[in-house]
């Protein structure tokens, strides 16, 4: 069991709590913007048209008092598009069984895509083929925005694309449509499982009475193009004609139930709580990053029975590995200490995620690095050898992996840590983190030495006030970029979490990935480095 050294009424605690506390209040305010979806006007004209809201539909979907683990909740974060990216995205339980779900949100621009909702849309079809989890969308969107259609009509043929790969890889598709579904978003409903439409509500059709007009002269409405009834009755789409909003959900409810879904992976043992609180995550994370906090202070609020198994405590002490529990699942932990990762660090990952996928057991990698080491001695040491071989692992290890970042993720320590290009079967920051090539004052500073270079070669004199105001300018863009919500909005993570939400939200994750099953091994032994 770990021994935690914090004391939570020490004023550097009370000081970091207060701070975490700020920063949750700004995402609280954040999370209030993306589930004001439209604001109050669309809200209220959709509501007088007796519709239900996009979160509504989620919860009467699911099962009563279940949770719903929403994912990238500030997608369009720091954009033109309000927060949120008109779409509701998550895992949800209905009838017992997990599947991603999906819901367009009306009241923001007709629930019309943007750069961003495809983004949201593409990550929450990938989430459902990777884990194997049901796949339903709740459909109601004016399509392509239209005005941002070059970012989105190429790629956007993704959606319809995965949504039939996932039918082909055994995972099932659901539509429930309650409005308008037209041109591409017709092949929604076109390349679903299973599809259920709103009487008098649903509208699918490749296009509308104007459109059809012009094409070729003949007069139509709405209704005989494609409503409902007409689906249900003439063209076959519509497996179900449901009455009204409420009996839709109903049946897409009984759909997932005769899926007689079974879940493939590992089975969790008894789960434990922790023997240290979840609150005291709040007072951990220092406001400067650069002072180097012990991850086993998260790991003790995190692990079942506070147990953690430390592998090679006494090597490479910079990173922290070992085993524990959580939600009864077993996890291997790879989590950095003091920031910087050097050889050793990164031979110990190596060996460590070798050997986790020896026993077939997924990784929770915890971020705080600052990066690689650099410097002479370093370099003449191997250290880019020695990186290498452990984003060679990481790359190539077929357990699942989940990420948080909790403070630092600077540099090639951002890969090797399983970033996002890293193919994390989920990725969670905390307020606290901060990703970047390097940190603002360093990049600024890099800049600056070049450029000064440049203006020597070439024979000019240095503008010193220019330089100034170049550092000033460059550091405060950076720190911008590297803050959480920016990361967030542009989908580099899966949602900004509270800490002390850490241990439910890495519990919902791995039930979610046993849902598949437990990957084959990837082939040699493991490498003693
Ligand atoms: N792209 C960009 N903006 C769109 C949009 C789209 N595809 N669809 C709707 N909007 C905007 C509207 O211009 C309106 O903006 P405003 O309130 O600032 O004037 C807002 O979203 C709400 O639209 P509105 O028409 O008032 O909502 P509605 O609920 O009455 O109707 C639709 C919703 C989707 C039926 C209707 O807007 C529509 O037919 N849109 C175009 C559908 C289409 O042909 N899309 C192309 C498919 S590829």
């Amino acid at each position: 069991m770990i021994r935690s050294r914090l004391d939570p009424a020490s004023e550097e605690h009370q000081r970091r709590r207060a701070s975490m506390l700020a920063k949750l209040a700004e995402l609280d305010a954040e999370h209030a913007r993306a589930v004001g979806g439209g604001g109050e006007r669309y809200v209220e004209r959709h509501r007088a048209r007796g519709k239900l809201l996009a979160r509504d539909r989620v919860e009467l979907l699911i099962d009563a008092d279940s949770p719903f683990l929403e994912l990238s909740p500030l997608a369009a974060w720091g954009s033109d598009f309000p927060v949120g990216a008109s779409m509701v995205s998550g895992i949800g339980v209905i009838e017992g069984v997990e599947c991603v779900i999906t819901a367009n949100d009306p009241t923001v621009r007709g629930g019309a895509s943007n750069p961003w909702t495809l983004k949201k849309s593409l990550r929450a079809a990938d989430i459902a083929l990777r884990n194997r989890l049901p796949y339903v969308n709740l459909v109601e969107s004016g399509g392509a925005d239209l005005p941002t259609q070059k970012e989105i009509f190429i790629p956007g043929g993704q959606i319809f694309r995965d949504l039939t790969r996932l039918s082909a890889a055994g995972v099932p598709t659901v539509a429930l449509v309650f409005g308008n579904s037209t041109a591409g978003g017709a092949y929604v409903p076109g390349m679903s499982d299973y599809v259920v439409m709103v009487r008098e509500r649903a509208k699918v059709f490749l296009g509308g009475p104007p459109l059809v007009k012009m094409a070729t002269g003949e007069e139509s409405d709405d209704e005989s193009l494609g409503g409902a009834e007409m689906h249900a009755k003439v063209s076959g789409l519509a497996d179900h004609l449901a009455e009204d909003e409420y009996d839709a959900l109903r049946i897409g409810r009984s759909i997932v139930r005769s899926l007689n879904w079974r879940k493939r992976g590992a089975v969790p043992l008894p789960a434990r709580e922790p023997i240290y609180p979840a609150d005291e995550l709040l007072g951990i994370v220092p406001e400067d990053l650069k002072v180097p906090f012990d991850p086993r202070e998260v790991i003790a609020r995190v692990a079942d029975g506070s147990e953690f198994e430390e592998f090679k405590p006494a090597y490479g002490v910079s990173l922290v590995t070992g085993w524990a529990r959580i939600h009864g699942y077993p996890v291997g932990v790879l989590a950095n200490a003091q920031g910087v990762l050097f050889s050793e660090e990164s031979q110990k990952a190596t060996q460590f995620i070798q050997l986790a996928n020896q026993s077939r057991t997924p990784l929770v990698f915890l971020q705080n690095t600052t990066g690689y080491m650099v410097g002479k001695d370093y370099e003449q040491g191997g250290i880019i050898k020695h990186g290498a071989m452990m984003i060679n692992a990481v790359s190539n290890s077929t357990v699942p992996h989940l990420t948080i970042v909790m403070g630092a993720s600077y540099g090639a320590g951002n890969y090797g840590m399983c970033g996002r290009a890293y193919d994390p079967r989920f990725l969670f920051s905390w307020p606290s983190a901060k990703s970047a090539v390097m940190g603002p004052a360093q990049l600024a500073g890099v800049l600056s030495i070049v450029s000064r270079a440049s203006a020597l070669a070439k024979g000019q004199v240095y503008d010193e006030e220019a330089d100034a105001a170049m550092r000033a300018m460059v550091e405060a863009q950076i720190e911008t970029e590297s803050l959480a919500f920016f990361l967030s909005g542009r989908l580099y993570d899966d949602g900004v979490i509270d800490p002390r939400d850490t241990r439910t939200v890495l519990g919902m994750c791995l039930s979610a990935i046993n849902s598949a099953p437990v990957p084959e091994p990837a082939g040699f032994g493991v490498f003693r480095p």
